[in-house]
């Protein structure tokens, strides 16, 4: 690792002087280019004009995403119109900062609005809706948001392995399209196989045709299912995998699989997280490190402990040695950077919190050198 002498620092680095005595030479953008990973985090538009938010974003990072400027309140607020002011914003910030953009996320059953949500719509009318939506999206942004979380957090946390209860999947129908019928006949041998495929298609149907229907409207654009906490081995993480195996073998256009990476608790099982990594990138699918944080108690204060920083650092540091050791693990990506925006407040009631890697204040935490360190010596 390089050094520079503090007496050098120069502007750009100035931001992490609560590093100590010396300064680190290298950005997190910087430092991942020797290993073709790209480094992301989550943003939000109404903090682009704020001088020390921009310049970091634009310094450290090479990816960027919508928080929350793509979801279905935001873009498409009422039944006929679309609202692409907020995408548009952080869309013009990458192109000046040569920044890749992810997308997030074309169906998911949370931050959707009243007008979809309230009313009940037969099937016909939920899938023409939804495909309306995603071929307008997808369509308005082709070409310049190179991945999408298609599908989001789609299965359940309490019933393993089943999918979650959703406008979606509650409308029997949206995905029995002649194309899904037909892949899974080709397939079944006898009629046990054949009546099992069904049952397993019918459920999953929407996931599938919502694929189909981005792929469609943007044939470049690398399509993910992303998920919360199935970054370890368990029966969540076993059900997506037999779904994305599923869809390669029939040639369902899905390109990759993120995890999202909300550390709780400082308990990360860093080699369950490796293993399964591996499996799925040995289907031939990408994976991508979609949300990390790493929340931490706070105290009366609202300040952590400093040895939880220390551990928050160790967390940040093995969970990108761990995406880095496999090839097929192309991207990590924050839940924003700056513990001055982030969920974890308002999610954890404001007892947990500084869970990024800079501060408040834009300064540098060991969790910035721990993911640093892991980048520049991940060079693959
Ligand atoms: C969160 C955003 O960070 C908040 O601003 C919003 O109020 C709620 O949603 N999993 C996801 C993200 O996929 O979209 C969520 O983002 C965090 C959990």
């Amino acid at each position: 690792m390089k050094w520079r002498a503090l007496l050098f620092v120069s502007a750009t680095t100035a931001f992490c002087l609560g590093l100590g005595a010396a300064i680190p030479e290298q950005s997190l953008r910087e430092a991942a280019q020797g290993s073709a990973l790209l480094i992301g985090t989550a943003v939000r538009p109404a903090q682009l004009s704020e001088p020390a938010y921009a310049s970091t974003l634009a310094r450290e990072f090479n990816m960027l995403e919508p928080e929350d400027a793509l979801k279905w309140e935001v873009v498409h607020p009422e039944p006929q119109s679309f609202d692409f002011s907020q995408g548009d914003q952080i869309v013009d910030f990458a192109a000046r900062h040569d920044m890749k953009i992810r997308g997030h996320t074309l169906v998911w059953h949370r931050q959707n609005p009243k007008w979809l949500t309230e009313k009940k719509y037969t099937s016909a009318e939920l899938a023409e809706i939804l495909e309306k939506h995603i071929k307008t999206v997808v369509g308005h942004y082709r070409g310049k948001i190179f991945a999408w979380d298609v599908v989001n957090e789609a299965f359940d946390e309490l019933h393993p392995g089943t999918l979650r209860s959703t406008i979606w999947r509650d409308q029997p129908g949206i995905g029995t399209t002649e194309d899904t019928a037909a892949s899974y006949e080709l397939r079944a041998t006898d009629n046990s196989v054949r009546s099992k495929l069904a049952a397993r298609g019918s459920q999953q149907g929407y996931i599938e045709q919502c694929f189909r229907w981005t792929h469609q409207a943007d044939p470049q654009a690398l399509l993910f299912y992303n998920e919360a906490e199935a970054e370890v081995l368990n029966p969540k993480s076993d059900a997506i995998y037999a779904m994305v195996r599923d869809f390669r073998q029939r040639g369902v256009p899905i390109d990759g699989v993120g995890f999202q990476m909300h550390v709780a608790n400082l308990h990360a099982d860093v080699a369950s997280i490796s293993a399964n990594i591996k499996r799925f990138t040995a289907l031939g699918v990408q994976v991508h490190i979609t949300e990390m944080d790493v929340a931490l108690p706070l105290d009366a204060s609202a300040n952590p402990r400093a040895e939880d920083l220390q551990k928050q650092a160790d967390v940040y540091r093995q969970i990108a040695t761990a995406c880095l050791s496999h090839p097929g693990c192309t991207a990590i990506q924050t839940w924003g950077f700056t513990d001055k925006y982030s969920w974890i407040g308002s999610h954890s009631k404001q007892t947990q919190g500084a869970a990024l890697p800079f501060d408040r204040n834009y300064r540098c935490k060991p969790a910035y050198e721990g993911l640093r360190s892991a980048l520049e010596s991940g060079r693959r």
